[in-house]
């Protein structure tokens, strides 16, 4: 009876959070889709906590429960309240550290107290915790790293070890060995070694992935994430763990193929840590020329004699929180007869969709913000491009540079336009770490200083 309410209660979750991520697809639906997601966690705890501890000492367990999931709550809470916005990716991939670190005890747990398990399924419990520390390993310490470089504590940079590839090859043949040691032997010393190895595997992986690719690295952990819970629910024989971990190890996987295909990147070489990529880079530190710099009194002038304005945003304009004079300044523009659009980049800024939430707060009309496909053939016709906190998304040496680190990556073609206006502080180089030759280009000037401050001197000035 209360074995068939648990498996009851788990299927609903599980219809909900299919319906959590249905809904999480779109704008107009990713409320409802939290709303299911909500409700289907509150019942798999609920049937968890009711029908899942009927044994041994129950209420000590329950009160243990209870205690971890009120303190998790509230560090939860007080983490959501006060994250900025511009923090959301690296506290996201710290997340995804956590479902690694649980993986790798779950499995541990499962293998010094192991519960029932039937004679003929005793190897495939050994294979189940084998995997699921290895997966976990790897993803807590890709987390991490991933954490590091998106809050500037590591070079974005990559890693580029000599034979790098070889040695995440040699890694995975000895791992494999470990494997069929562990499970011949039973012995706690090759999980021990292999789960050293995952650590410093997941390590390598992601600090050889430049900054211009770690989008890609977000959603290729979240999936890794998914699957150390599904490994989890195999361990620990929990159905709606396994559907639950299935679920974000897919998604996630199917989203970081779409970033792939959209960044122009091969979805191999970035799982496997820029696998193929030991070609020679160029720093981006050559010498371009000289850049020309201009005043908001100059680039107001500039914008009154324009017939068609683009801008495109980028992560300068989450950081200045320049989005509301730059939604000011375009109602302004388009009183004055301006044709005014946005470009967006699809990895502008630190997080998918990063853009585009900022210029809807702003409440800037969705029908001008275009994306990359839309607005790249146009930038020829347009008077003024006004690049407001972006670098990497606007680099020409993504074209022209066939050994720079973000070769090939699809970006905004501002430079064809008659005059572009780069905001920004300094002439340093964006995420991921190049410069841009696009500063130096005779039809482009720079307009220093933090991006909120000179808008507003721009509308002070229109
Ligand atoms: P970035 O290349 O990150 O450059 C941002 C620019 O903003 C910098 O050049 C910086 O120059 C300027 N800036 C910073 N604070 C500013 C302020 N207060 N006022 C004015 N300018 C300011 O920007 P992007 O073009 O948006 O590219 C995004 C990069 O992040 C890509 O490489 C992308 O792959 C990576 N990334 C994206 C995501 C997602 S999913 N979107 C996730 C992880 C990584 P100064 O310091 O000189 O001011």
């Amino acid at each position: 009876m209360i074995t068939g309410l648990l498996t009851a209660a788990y299927l609903l979750s599980a219809l909900l959070f299919v319906l959590a991520l249905r809904g999480l697809s779109k704008h107009e639906t990713a409320r409802n889709g939290n709303f299911y997601g909500i409700i289907g966690m509150a019942i798999a705890l609920v049937a968890t906590i009711a029908f899942g501890m009927s044994e041994g000492n129950w209420w000590l367990l329950l009160l243990l429960t209870f205690a971890a999931m009120l303190i998790g709550a509230a560090i939860g809470v007080w983490r959501a309240v006060t994250v900025e916005m511009t923090e959301m990716p690296q506290l996201i991939a710290l997340l995804h550290s956590f479902v690694g670190l649980a993986a790798v005890l779950v499995g541990f747990n499962s293998f010094l107290a192991p519960q029932d398990v039937a004679a003929d399924m005793h190897l495939v419990h050994l294979i189940e915790v084998f995997v699921g520390i290895f997966i976990g390993a790897v993803t807590l310490t890709g987390s991490i790293v991933a954490f590091l470089k998106l809050s500037a504590k590591m070079s974005s940079k990559p890693l580029r070890l000599p034979g790098k590839n070889w040695l995440n090859l040699g890694a995975l043949v000895v791992i494999t060995v470990l494997g069929v040691w562990f499970c011949t032997s039973e012995s706690w010393l090759p999980l021990v070694l292999m789960t050293a190895i995952s650590l410093a595997f997941g390590y390598h992986l992601v600090a050889s992935i430049g900054g211009g690719d770690m989008p890609v690295v977000i959603s290729m952990l979240n999936s890794y994430s998914g699957w150390a819970a599904a490994a989890a629910g195999f361990m620990l024989n929990n159905d709606l763990l396994i559907v639950t971990g299935a679920l974000v190890g897919a998604s996630g996987a199917f989203l970081s193929w779409i970033m792939c295909k959209g960044m122009n990147r091969s979805f191999v070489s970035v799982i496997l840590g820029g696998f193929g990529s030991d070609g020679q880079l160029t720093t981006g530190e050559q010498d371009y020329g000289t850049y020309r710099e201009t005043s908001a009194i100059e680039v107001a002038e500039l914008l009154k004699s324009a017939k068609s304005v683009v801008i495109t945003p980028g992560y300068g304009m989450a950081v200045a929180q320049a989005q509301y004079p730059v939604a000011e300044i375009t109602r302004r523009l388009r009183d004055l007869g301006v044709n005014v659009r946005f470009g967006i980049h699809p990895v502008a800024g630190r997080l998918p969709g990063h853009m585009n939430v900022l210029l809807a707060e702003a409440k800037v009309p969705y029908d001008i913000v275009l994306e990359l496909d839309e607005i790249n053939d146009d930038f020829p016709d347009t008077d003024v491009v006004l690049v407001i906190g972006a670098n990497d998304t606007v680099n020409p040496a993504a074209i022209d540079e066939p050994g720079s680190p973000i070769a090939g990556m699809p970006v905004l073609h501002v430079w064809e336009a008659g005059q572009v206006v780069v905001f920004k502080r300094s002439m340093n180089a964006g995420y991921a770490g190049v410069q841009n030759p696009l500063f130096f280009k005779e039809n482009s000037a720079m307009l220093f200083g933090d991006a909120k401050e000179r808008v507003e001197d721009i509308l002070k000035a229109l």
